[in-house]
Formats: structure tokens, sequence, C-alpha cells
């Protein structure tokens, strides 16, 4: 088995045995799934000349982090275009906005109502006169070049060996990269970190293969949302296995794995492999919340 496939070792039903592939390991900043969605990105912006990239995320983002990792490691400048004005003045109160500015990073908070209407051609074009030239790198990372990285999370042995083939959703990317480069005999599911039901429509246009579906009963309330009982689970895990996973994306998934496979819900002797994509960085973040109301935190922390 790869190197980055590690076997959970925890007592499971009818034979299933559970891997988690260690992608958060990839890079200390550009970690999980961000190293293989910036990968093709940063070529690009290198082909065509450019020396910024600008892109878009919300206060704890793990996409606008990595982006300002990539630019201190690859000679770009870096701008992230911030949803909320109200951050500005609290910088140094957010570990992922101040790490990314001591990265270099340059902020631009805009309102929710800007940042909804982003990607409109008049605000793209007001980005152009504030900041000059730059390369774009839409939210969350996710576009052709990004997918194309993510095809190359599987490895051969991956392939074959594994029946189901599983990741956290947000944007949609990262599964469409594992659709596109899964084989036929094995399913790839998707849990997603957010309501709604919008993401197979997103996915579609990027794959053409049919063996994959997307689960939303483990979202927790929403993006970002957590519970007393999705923060047990996540101590009590990293306390069995020593694998820390992060509350908004491959905690959920996880959680959900195991209450699926606790249900029945996989066939005997499936062969599962889930894909740790990353996002350890917004533990300090969350917990800094949990604190202030007074709940339980994440007892591991990056650090
Ligand atoms: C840690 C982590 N896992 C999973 C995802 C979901 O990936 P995607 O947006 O490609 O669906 C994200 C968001 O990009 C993420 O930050």
């Amino acid at each position: 088995m790869e190197s980055n496939n590690k076997k959970i070792q925890i007592a499971l039903p009818n034979g299933i045995e559970l891997f988690i592939k260690r992608e958060d390991l990839l890079h200390p900043i550009i970690s999980g799934n961000k190293f293989r969605k910036l990968k093709y990105n940063i070529q690009e912006a290198k082909r065509l000349g450019h020396a910024t990239l600008l892109t878009f995320g919300g206060a704890f983002s793990n996409h606008i982090l990595a982006v300002a990792g990539a630019g201190a490691e690859f000679g770009f400048k870096t701008i992230g275009v911030i949803r909320g004005e109200e951050l500005e003045c609290k910088i140094n109160e957010n570990p992922t906005l101040a790490q990314a500015q001591e990265l270099g990073m340059q902020f631009y908070f805009v309102s929710r109502a800007a940042y909804r209407d982003k990607e409109q051609p008049s605000f793209v074009s007001h980005l152009h006169e504030k900041y000059g030239n730059f390369y774009l790198v839409p939210e969350g990372g996710t576009n052709d070049f990004a997918i194309k990285g993510c095809e190359e999370i599987l490895t051969d042995t991956d392939k074959e060996y594994f029946t189901h083939i599983i990741c956290a959703v947000g944007t949609g990317g990262t599964i469409s990269g594992l659709i596109n480069s899964s084989s036929e005999k094995q399913q790839i599911i998707g849990f997603s970190s957010l309501k709604g039901a919008f993401l197979s429509e997103v996915i579609r246009n990027f794959v053409s293969k049919t063996n994959w579906s997307i689960n939303d009963n483990y979202h927790f309330g929403g993006y970002g949302k957590v519970t007393d009982e999705l923060i047990q689970f996540l101590n009590s895990f990293y306390s069995q296995t020593a694998i820390p996973l992060d509350p908004v994306y491959t905690g959920k998934m996880v959680f959900g794995i195991l209450d699926w496979i606790e249900k029945g819900y996989f066939p005997p002797n499936a062969k599962i492999l889930m894909i740790h994509t990353g996002g350890l960085q917004g533990i300090k973040g969350m917990n800094f919340a949990l604190k202030n109301k007074n709940k339980e935190i994440l007892q591991y922390d990056k650090d």
C-alpha cells in the first residue's frame, strides 16, 4: 500500500477495510487538496507571465492561506478579496488571516453583498483598476487546472485496490478530479460540507462518468457549523488513531462514513479509501469561536 495511505485501526464489521490518504501531509501550508488544485494554476500563471495571484475567501478559508503560501513559495505577490468588511480591524484575532498576511498577502475586505457579485465582470474590472494585471484563482480554487491536479490524487494501486473512494465536498473540484481518474468499478462518494443539492449540477459540468454520488446528510447544520457531538467525535477519533481531522470538511466526512459503516450501508469486504484533504489550519479559529461560547474545544492543533 502507498506510504501516504494509512489503515484506520479500529474494529469494523463485515470484513470492511478503511484507509485514509494523508494528503494533509503533502505540504505544511499548501496542504491537502490545495496542493493539488494550485499546482497547474501556478504553472499557468507563470506561463502567462503573471506576477500576482488574486483570489477570494471567507474569514477562515483554507484556500486563502494556501494561495498566500503558494505566492510566498513560488514568487508571486498575492491579493485576497475577503468576505466581511468587519474583519479588517480583526486580522490579529484571526489566525488564518494573520498567517496569510505574514506570508505577504494583501487584503481587500468587501461587504457580503459585494462578495456575492465577485465574479461579475464589473467587479472583476474594478479589481483590475485597483490592482492592475493578475491571475485570478476562483473561490475554493476550483477550475479546470485544479481538477487536472486532483486527478493525480489516486495512484494506480488505489484505482485497483479500493472499492469506494470518499472525500469531503465544498465547491466540487476535488471529487471531480477523483471521479475522472477513478476506475469504472469504483464508487466515488462525496460528503457535502454544505446544505443544498446544487453541488451535483456543478460536478456534472466537470465529469462524464456516472460512478459517483453526493451525500448531504452530514453537514451538521451547514457550512462551518459544528455540534458538541461532532467535536466530541473528533477528539475521540484523534485519541484512538492519532489522526487530526478538521471540523469543517474531513471531520464531517469521517463521522458520516463511520455512521454508514455502522448502519450497514457498505457491502461486506468493502475497501474504503477516504481522502484527508487538509484544512487543519482552521482548527485554531474554530477553537477560538468555541471557547468564546464556553463549548468543548478540539484537543489537538497543528502546532
Ligand atoms: C480541507 C478541505 N477539504 C475539502 C474541501 C472541498 O473541496 P472542493 O471545494 O474541491 O469540493 C475543501 C475546500 O476546498 C477544503 O478546504
